[in-house]
């Protein structure tokens, strides 16, 4: 298994902090938005007296509330086809483990969520990365490079939209180019769709299952942990109109027989938050990442994607090996008793020498400590390239 490159850094962190230094954290995707007060109230009212398991494929009335979430997004699906997982980590093993076998291939646009290459190789699958460039703030490559990449062996396309780490929000045209790809080489297209709500200036999220045809071809890996900002919950769900698939996945469900039973409340609760909660968060995200961006383009030489989704910007430094200069950052370096850690984008590749010159900040903090942070990153920048 490949370490997450997110976490492999976090003893020097937990070092660091020994050594009294502030380790401001760019480097993960933890928000530090209020969870829905709905959400938490369910679970201090309940009058459960026994916490027993639930369904394995989730309780029937949360499902069938998300069924009702998806159709107000324009998406029609019924409860049966939703198995609800413990977070969308787990519907990402369950959907690998369903839809491909041992040497089978799955093409993913790189820089991804890294967790994707833990996932395929625990199920002996192989990574087909197709590059996507800074220089296109990681627009989906032209459908002729997944083309090209299609071998008997290829059985899925995955993606996520909005990106981890890109924040790129694929637009309707790519989405139709995908899809239309899916159907002719008869593969699965399978979305991430995590951060669905996340989308800025005015852009609109396409989901794949709205499109058309795609039934049988489209799952969607979903969770609250961002949505809600209830990562410690681990909900999340597989929704697919393809009913092999979801009959499959529950296999793989049944041999953990449930999800949780309490954040499955929680879950269920927190699909009453009103629209005003993601208005806010959403304006939120929004002037940290402007605030972000600005800051960053004070440093020299350095790239910008600028994300319009997500909460997450991959920038491209004159380092020749980011790892080297995260964990220097951590080990080496402090502004008057503060440091920063961000996460080296190698490990958001596959193909071999990719991203070392690239980071991913996470902009999950408020603006003020956002801005420091960039500060001693560029001071970081200026001595590490000074020794
Ligand atoms: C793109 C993406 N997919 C899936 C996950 C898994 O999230 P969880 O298991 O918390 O639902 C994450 C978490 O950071 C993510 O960024």
């Amino acid at each position: 298994m490949p370490s997450s490159p997110i976490r492999k850094l976090v003893p020097y962190a937990e070092e660091a902090k020994k050594n009294g230094i502030k380790v401001i954290h760019l480097n993960i995707g933890q928000p530090d938005i209020k969870t829905p007060k709905i959400a938490l109230d369910a679970v201090r009212n309940h009058d459960i007296e026994v916490l027993a398991y639930s369904r394995t494929e989730g309780s029937d009335s949360y499902r069938e509330k998300l069924a009702a979430y998806y159709s107000k997004h324009d998406i029609n699906v019924s409860s049966s086809d939703i198995i609800v997982t413990t977070g969308g980590s787990e519907a990402l093993a369950f959907t690998m483990g369903s839809i491909l076998d041992e040497e089978n291939e799955i093409i993913i646009p790189e820089p991804f969520y890294a967790n994707y290459n833990g996932f395929a190789t625990a199920n002996g699958v192989k990574v087909v990365p197709v590059v996507s460039s800074i220089d296109t703030n990681f627009a989906l490559p032209p459908i002729s490079e997944f083309e090209k990449k299609i071998t008997s062996k290829t059985k899925a396309i995955l993606i996520c939209n909005p990106g981890n780490p890109t924040g790129y929000l694929y637009n309707h045209n790519e989405i139709k180019q995908l899809v239309a790809l899916a159907k002719k080489h008869d593969l699965f297209l399978v979305a991430d769709e995590v951060y669905r709500e996340f989308a800025y200036d005015g852009k609109q999220h396409h989901s794949i299952l709205k499109e058309e045809g795609i039934e049988d071809h489209a799952i969607v890996v979903d969770s609250v942990s961002k949505r809600y900002s209830m990562c410690g919950a681990r909900i999340g769900c597989i929704v697919s109109k393809n009913k092999s698939v979801i009959q499959t996945a529950l296999k793989f469900a049944q041999a953990r027989l449930s999800p949780p039973t309490l954040a499955q409340i929680a879950g269920e609760a927190a699909l009453a938050t009103p629209q005003s909660y993601f208005d806010d968060v959403i304006t939120e995200y929004v002037s940290r990442r402007n605030l972000l961006v600005s800051e960053l383009e004070k440093i020299e030489n350095i790239k910008i994607a600028k994300p319009s989704g997500a909460f997450y910007c991959v920038v491209e430094l004159p380092v020749e090996n980011s790892d080297d200069f995260a964990q220097w950052l951590l080990e080496n370096f402090n502004v008057n008793g503060e440091t920063v850690m961000v996460a080296p984008a190698g490990g958001f590749y596959a193909s071999e020498g990719l991203g070392f010159n690239q980071i991913r900040i996470a902009y999950v903090l408020e603006k003020e400590q956002l801005v420091r942070a960039v500060k001693i990153l560029k001071e970081g920048l200026q001595q590490y390239l000074a020794q």
